[in-house]
This record gives structure tokens, sequence and C-alpha cells, in this order.
């Protein structure tokens, strides 16, 4: 006779090891009990019977609990932390195994040559920096009121001299180190021509063209005899190499206090040829950039001598700038880490 104990365990380890569970509940040893019913001795049958019946009951409950275990294992596994819907999209989720070069440092590489290629060397700015270099070096002395334009994340930790440390709000930050870097270049009748585009931070209310994270390239470009027409040639050279096209360009009396005089400069709209458009919001020109001839106080802070040099400086939002050369329409997308975004760039 079987024994229903033995069968009871060997069965279970069965379904534990088995793909297709069900299978187990049609197995032969199931027909052999039932055939073995009618050979007993009548007493016996009722007995064996109920323990047949409650075997099949407890297998078919191990063979559930197993196909439950089964089908949970079909899911793909869900990361919760995953922004957006990633988790509904694994197959499509990077378009090659090592990802992709964001869109804005594509366009970074992109600008730096082009001022590379008009003689300009390329810096890094910094994502902690002082107040010194945000504010003093800039002529702006302390209690300044145009330190509050700029917005700046302020620190609990603080420098030397007990202010706290920033999140630089715009790359001029980095004004006084290039200067003060390519120094030798002026005794050697050089100028002092450098870029610096790096990401900067404000504490603005967001939308679609204000982000606190954004980026900005910085020219700083010094030697004799530098005056503003060199400073709107040079943008103007940038910007049509930029966007592969002529562009008109306007400059605008402006404020800053590191340089004097200050522009606002502006560029021919080019989508619509000046015609208006949702881009330029209607004007047909765009606000590009800050700039100006660098105050002959920021020259002295850097141990320039302003009555035998000058020098111009400009800074761009470059967010601004891929916007426009690729309509995006929200700045927000840049940081956002959304995939459906990024992968319109990935080619
Ligand atoms: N730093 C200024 C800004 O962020 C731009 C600027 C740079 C203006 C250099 C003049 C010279 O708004």
């Amino acid at each position: 006779m079987i024994d229903i104990a033995s069968l009871k365990v060997e069965l279970e380890s069965r379904i534990a090891a088995s793909d297709t569970p069900a299978d187990i509940l049609k197995s032969k040893e199931f027909r052999e009990l039932y055939a073995s019913i009618p050979t007993l001795a009548v007493d016996e049958r009722k007995e064996f019977g109920q323990k047949v019946n409650e075997l099949k009951e407890t297998i078919a409950r191990a063979v559930a609990k197993r196909q439950e275990q089964l089908s949970a294992k079909e899911l793909p596994a869900i990361d919760i932390t995953a922004p957006f819907d990633v988790n509904a999209a694994m197959p499509a989720l990077l378009p090659s195994d090592q990802g992709t070069i964001h869109p804005l440092m594509n366009e970074i590489e992109t600008i730096s040559d082009i001022f590379n290629r008009m003689g300009f060397v390329t810096e890094e700015s910094r994502e902690i920096d002082d107040q010194y270099h945000m504010f003093e070096s800039l002529n702006f002395p302390k209690g300044h009121p145009a330190r509050d334009d700029w917005d700046t994340f302020m620190t609990v930790e603080t420098d030397a001299s007990g202010d706290p440390l920033i999140a630089p709000a715009h790359t001029s930050t980095m004004q006084n180190r290039v200067m003060r870097k390519y120094h030798d270049n002026l005794e050697n009748n050089q100028p002092i021509a450098v870029i610096v585009p790096d990401r900067t931070f404000r504490n603005e209310d967001l939308d679609a063209r204000h982000e606190h994270t954004f980026y900005q390239v910085e020219g700083v470009y010094v030697a004799k005899g530098v005056h503003a027409g060199m400073l709107i040639a040079t943008l103007q050279a940038f910007l049509e190499e930029y966007y592969g096209r002529q562009l008109e360009v306007r400059v605008n009396p402006f404020y800053f206090p590191f340089t004097e005089p200050s522009f606002e400069f502006a560029l021919s709209c080019p989508f619509c040829d000046k015609q208006g458009c949702n881009i330029c919001s209607q004007s047909g020109w765009i606000e590009l950039l800050g700039c100006g001839m660098i105050h002959p106080n920021v020259l002295k802070e850097a141990d320039i001598d302003p009555t035998i040099y000058t020098g111009f400086a400009f800074g761009c939002g470059i967010d601004r700038l891929v916007m426009m050369k690729y309509q995006i329409e929200d700045i927000r997308h840049l940081e956002s880490g959304k995939l459906d975004f990024l992968r319109q760039f990935s080619a």
C-alpha cells in the first residue's frame, strides 16, 4: 500500500522545484491512490479515501502557492526611486549600455570649441565659492544693494572671514582668478583670453524660463587698447557661428558693478527674422546676455594697471542659447533627468 505521509513529502519537494506545478495534481501517484481504494477491505476504504482527499487538498494548496511565487518572479523589477515612467518602458531604457552625453554638455563642447578657435582658453568654475569672488573682487563692496540682485544661495559653512560660503550665482566669480592666472600673458604682449562655461545657482521662483541650477559662459579678454567694438564683434561672431547664420545684434545700456559701461545684449530672433514668434515673445529680439568693459577697480583687484590695459567681459546663459537652438519650451527639462526628453538628443 502507498505510504501517504512519505508521498506528501515527495510531492511537496517536486512542487517546490517545478515551473509547472499544476501537472503534479494530475500525476500518476494520485491515479494509483484512487485506483487502490476499491481493492481495500470495505471498512478501510472510508478512512483511506479521506486521507487521499486530504492529501489532494494539501497538494493543491502547495501548487497554488508555488504558482503565486512563479508569477511574482515574472514581473520586472520595480525601481521605486526611478523618475517618471522608466519602469513601464524598461526595454528602451537607455539608447546604449553606456548612456549618452547630456545635451547641455554637448553644447558646452561646441561653445568651447568656437571660442577656442577665436583664441580663448577654457577654464572651469566651482560649485562652492566665497563672497570675495562673488562680490568684493567684482566691485560690490559689503552692503552694496546690487548684491541682492543675484539671489545667491548661502550655505551654513563660513570662510576664514566668517562670511557664509555661497553657491556661485554667476560665472563672474572666476574673473579675478583667471586674470591672476594668465597675468603673465600681458607682460609677454599676449592678451588674457579665457572663457568659463560652468554651473551657476540662484534662489529663484521656478517657471518655464527660470531654473535654480543653470549654466553660464563667462568671457574675459584683457589687453592694450581693447574697446567695446571688439566685445560686440566677438559676441556677434560667436553667435553667428553657433546658430550657423547671420544675425543682427542690439546693444542696450545696462548696469553691473563690475563693468563700465555695461550692456545688455540682444540678438534678432533666429526663428522668425524679427517678425515676432512664440520664442521671442512676439518682440523679434531675444535678450541673451550681460556684458561690458571690465571696471578699472576689477582690473586693479587682479593687479592689472587700468591705465595701461583695458578689457571686456560677458556672461551668457547657456540654457537659454540651447533652448533657442532646439526650440525647447521649458528650461526645467534640462535638469529633470526626464528620459523621454533626453532620448531626443541621444543620436
Ligand atoms: N555676471 C552677470 C550676470 O550673471 C553677467 C555679466 C558678466 C555681465 C560679465 C557683465 C560682465 O548677470
